[in-house]
């Protein structure tokens, strides 16, 4: 079996891991006990490119449960857990491409490598996969049904492609999904982010200043975890939107010019690049952390700060240290790539429980619904997020109310009033 890990022998390590992080996906394994009697989708190629975590291991072994020939490699350089991409391997039989701090040219490399069966269907964090389908493999297109994709990033390529009316298939937008970005983007991120920074510095987090830009669903989530933690938190928008929302959420909200200048650890969430640009650096305190949460390393420009520094050295691992030019030092962490990922374990099992019951059953959706769908980006079907709601809620013990049916037939006519 063709694959490309870093140390087969770190294979133990990581099933414990893969265990530990199932214990706490009660939904997917609710899934997986159906998929296993079901087989729906069974001989069906899969290429998933996502975080390479204990989490995404678990998602693959309910893929492989349902009969699917599944694949996997990494949806960031920095993300994969090397013990868990060992175990997959050696353990279960699933081929994959991943190495923690893999270059760009291995990293793609990877993808080329994942899609090598000729998939059906394609998983994405991000759509790189969808765009080396569609453009150094485009021979591979003719036998894909469908897909689906995991993260807002992603998203937005996508309906572009769409848009511009170059999408070869379906996907589905597992982030639209409830079930998906109010929890996952929002706690877990939040969570996770907090964490990455915490592992990578170790500071102290009450009375800092801590910058969040952009307030969706990542930064409320940041936002809200950082300022439970002590931290004065401010925010930077660019949409008056969720600009004001932050400011009645109890936030301090102000443009990235006034906020370099005050900010002890600044935070970009936005899907967005150049968000912390050269003269943001310029207006920096020394002793500045920066990071980014975004899905891409585009957020902070790493190249203007480069330009600034006499010399940088990694001062600790995740944390580079950046000596400008007028004698400050800023410091970088994870190279601008996902700092929860990277210097942390990604979001919590109990969260991605959701996003990945999201991805297997939009999964096999796609396969009994290929025929219908046309060459566009489509929501997760409502009754498929809702049953994902009511699945986790039974597994959390939690028990709630019924309409009657005097309520529904309120809820549903308009001739009742005053
Ligand atoms: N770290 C993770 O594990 C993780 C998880 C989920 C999503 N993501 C990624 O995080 C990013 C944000 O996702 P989201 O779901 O919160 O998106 P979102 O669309 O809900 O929010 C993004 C916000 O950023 C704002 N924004 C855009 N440009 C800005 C700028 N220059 N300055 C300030 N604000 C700006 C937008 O107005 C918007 O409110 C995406 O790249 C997504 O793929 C990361």
């Amino acid at each position: 079996m063709k694959h490309d890990v870093k140390d087969l022998a770190l294979a133990d390590k990581g099933e414990l891991r893969i265990e530990w992080a199932r214990q706490n996906m009660p939904v997917l394994m609710a899934i997986q006990k159906r998929f296993e009697k079901e087989k729906p989708l069974k001989g069906v190629r899969i290429s998933a490119c996502l975080h390479v975590t204990t989490e995404t291991a678990n998602l693959m072994l309910v893929l492989q449960a349902g009969g699917a020939e599944a694949q996997l490699c990494a949806s960031n350089p920095l993300s994969t857990q090397d013990d868990v991409a060992a175990a997959l391997v050696k353990n279960h039989n699933i081929p994959t491409f991943a190495i923690k701090g893999e270059n760009n040219d291995t990293y793609y490399q990877h993808i080329l490598d994942c899609l090598s069966p000729g998939p059906q269907l394609t998983m994405d964090d991000g759509a790189d996969t969808v765009s080396v389908l569609h453009s150094k493999k485009k021979e591979l297109l003719k036998d894909v049904i469908g897909g689906t994709e995991e993260t807002t990033t992603g998203i937005i390529r996508l309906r572009s492609m769409a848009a511009e009316g170059v999408l070869a298939y379906p996907i589905i937008a597992v982030n639209d999904a409830n079930t998906k970005h109010m929890f996952d983007n929002r706690y877990g991120t939040g969570q996770s982010t907090i964490d990455g920074i915490i592992r990578a510095t170790n500071v102290l987090l009450a009375g800092q200043k801590v910058v969040v830009s952009g307030y969706g669903w990542c930064g409320k989530g940041v936002a809200q975890r950082a300022k439970g933690l002590g931290a004065h938190v401010i925010v930077t928008e660019v949409d008056p939107l969720p600009a004001l929302e932050a400011v009645m959420d109890g936030f301090e909200v102000m443009s990235m010019e006034e906020a370099a200048k005050i900010g002890n650890i600044f935070v970009t969430v936005t899907g967005n690049k150049g968000v912390l640009a050269k003269r943001h650096f310029e207006a920096m305190k020394s002793g500045a952390i920066v990071c980014n949460s975004g899905h891409f390393n585009v957020e902070i420009d790493i190249p203007a700060l480069e330009a600034m520094t006499n010399s940088r050295r990694m001062i600790r691992e995740f944390v580079e240290e950046y000596n400008t030019k007028d004698g400050r030092k800023i410091y970088l962490l994870a190279d601008g790539r996902l700092v929860n990922l990277s210097a942390a374990e990604g979001h919590p099992a109990m969260v991605m429980d959701m996003s990945f019951a999201n991805q297997a059953l939009a999964a096999e959706f796609v396969k009994n619904n290929a025929k219908k769908l046309q060459k566009q980006v489509y929501a997760v079907p409502p009754e498929i997020d809702r049953e994902i709601a009511r699945l986790k809620l039974e597994t959390m013990g939690v028990k709630i109310d019924h309409l009657s049916k005097e309520q529904e037939h309120y809820l549903s006519s308009w001739q009742e009033g005053t």
